[in-house]
């Protein structure tokens, strides 16, 4: 471990860099093309060589994966396709000794329709689990209770025609919702976190945490205006009472009493999938008492654009509670590959970006390659395996282009799988793009990743100072982060001069510059940026 944290009063998940995993596609241990858990055990090494803290996986439970692992049919047990307990056990134990810990992402909003208490809860109304999902008799014409839309396509509301009632679905008919009004749901949940916790997961991504409570009376939802974000639009309805409930915040103070009782050092990192500010910063509750980290997707979903990135930061940085801390990820399996989605696949905006996520003040997530500036993979339709995108009559590809395997070396198989293997998603540009051919160049995007992590880990302002904006022309974003560290980054096609900067510079999305003194004035290419100690 560095010896920065050590300096550092602050808790290793303040600290630290996260890294984002999707198991199916990381690492494939034992040929069959698709990643488990054996195969992350057998990179941990490339992980902590980059500088990893900590790792998130996506689901690792048995699921019938109509939604890849975010169906749930069992709570406390792992997918055979991923692994099993014992390798879970093995995982921890090796990360742990390479200073790394993991994070667990747990679905509690809805199981799969496989769960035995969805299998339950149809026998009957009188069910011993009926009342752990949300269930609601027609309106007067049959149809469904309200308007609510499912947030992959269509009604919310499934009829069951045995027991005469619709059950609710915030996203596939295959994934019923449950319902967190019932005191035993709670109770089921607090279990299943210790199991986990008790196997050393050190904490956990909550997903759709801005929508496990629904309404009690179950009201119409609002329809969307034009002030809403382009993304609420895609629903046509605001999810006013579907989800985003403030009675969802008592949740999470239980889960950070249960949390904070394992030792402080397990966290809670919140799916908030809100677009507004204020209701984001509402997650951290005071600032200790509700989820550790909240993701920021006003942030991630927001342009690549200086000026509206700078104010987002601003007011994420003023608006949440002193003692709440910022997360800060540009990609993940849902929102896509920022190296396209923001930088068009040009490396020297991805360096941009990813200074921009290092150096920030909050904990950064890397998603999988992005170290490396691997772009979306573009996919036929025939190849697709997201739900979202083999919807017949939705134009929408879906979210696989970011789900592709891990791009490892240019050999068949990617050194992802064996060179025999049909790896379940198909490969991005291996040679264009991959582990080997990156590591030990020093001009690579890796190595450079590799190194402004290393800096943040050597620096207490990277890691704790504050965050404060400087001035600059027009498409720089300058900041100051603590006593003496000055990020100053060109967010333009044009070169721009900022003024004032004295130190040196150590990092450069350009090659070469590292250790040379800036001596007042900056001159940055267009799409560049440094890293300057007074
Ligand atoms: C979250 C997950 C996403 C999943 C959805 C339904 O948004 O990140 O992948 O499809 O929840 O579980």
């Amino acid at each position: 471990m560095s010896t920065r944290r050590k300096e550092s009063a602050r808790p290793w998940w303040q600290t630290e860099v996260f890294y984002q995993i999707y198991p199916r596609s990381f690492a494939d241990s034992d040929g069959d093309g698709v990643g488990d858990i054996n195969g992350v055990i057998e990179r941990l090494d490339y992980l902590e060589w980059l500088g990893i803290g900590g790792i998130w996986f996506n689901p690792v439970m048995p699921s019938p994966n109509h939604d890849w692992g975010y169906d749930v049919a069992d709570y406390c047990d792992v997918h055979p396709d991923l692994g099993t307990l014992e390798d879970v056990d093995r995982l921890v134990g090796a990360a742990d000794k390479r200073g790394m810990k993991i994070i667990f992402d747990i679905v509690p909003n809805h199981t799969s329709d496989q769960h035995e208490w969805f299998r339950d809860a149809l026998t009957s109304r009188d069910a011993r689990y009926r009342n752990y999902y949300v269930w609601a008799d027609p309106i007067k014409d049959g149809g469904p209770p309200n308007n609510w839309l499912s947030v992959f396509g269509g009604s919310a509301w499934e009829w069951h025609e045995p027991t005469g009632q619709y059950y609710l679905h915030n996203f596939l008919d295959t994934q019923p919702d449950l319902d967190w009004w019932n005191e035993d749901v709670r109770n089921e949940f607090d279990r299943i976190l210790s199991f986990w916790f008790n196997r050393g997961i050190a904490g956990f991504r909550i997903d759709v945490a801005h929508g496990l409570i629904k309404d009690k009376a179950l009201r119409d939802n609002l329809s969307t205006t034009d002030d809403d974000h382009p993304r609420a639009r895609a629903l046509a309805q605001q999810q006013t009472y579907s989800a985003n409930r403030p009675e969802v915040h008592e949740i999470f103070k239980r889960w950070r009493k249960l949390s904070d009782a394992y030792d402080p050092q397990r966290i809670l990192i919140g799916e908030t999938f809100v677009y507004d500010l204020t209701r984001w910063a509402e997650f951290y509750g005071s600032g200790a008492d509700e989820l550790n980290l909240a993701f920021n997707f006003p942030f991630a979903l927001g342009k690549f654009d200086v000026e509206h990135l700078k104010q987002v930061v601003r007011t994420s940085d003023e608006i949440i509670p002193p003692e709440a801390w910022p997360v800060w990820m540009a990609s993940n399996h849902d929102i896509g590959r920022a190296m396209t989605r923001w930088c068009n696949d040009d490396p020297a905006r991805g360096r941009v970006m990813m200074m921009l996520l290092l150096t920030l003040r909050g904990s950064p997530f890397v998603y999988y390659g992005e170290e490396l500036g691997m772009p979306a993979t573009p996919l036929e339709s025939d190849q697709l395996k997201d739900p979202v995108g083999i919807r017949p009559w939705a134009d929408d590809e879906g979210r696989d282009a970011a789900r592709t395997p891990m791009q490892w070396s240019p050999e068949p198989g990617g050194g992802f799988t064996t060179a025999d293997a049909e790896p379940w998603l198909p490969f991005g540009d291996l040679d264009a793009v991959n582990v080997e051919g990156q590591r030990g160049d020093p001009d690579s995007f890796l190595e450079f990743t590799r190194s402004l992590i290393r800096l943040r880990r050597q620096s207490f302002d990277l890691t704790d100072g504050a965050y404060v904006e400087g001035k600059g022309p027009a498409g720089m974003w300058v900041f100051k982060r603590g006593e003496k560290t000055v990020v100053a980054m060109n967010m333009s096609d044009d070169i721009a001069t900022v003024q004032g900067v004295e130190g040196t510079v150590r990092a450069s999305t350009t090659p070469g510059g590292i250790d040379e003194h800036a001596q007042g004035r900056l001159d940055l290419p267009p799409w560049s940026g440094v890293v300057v100690v007074e």
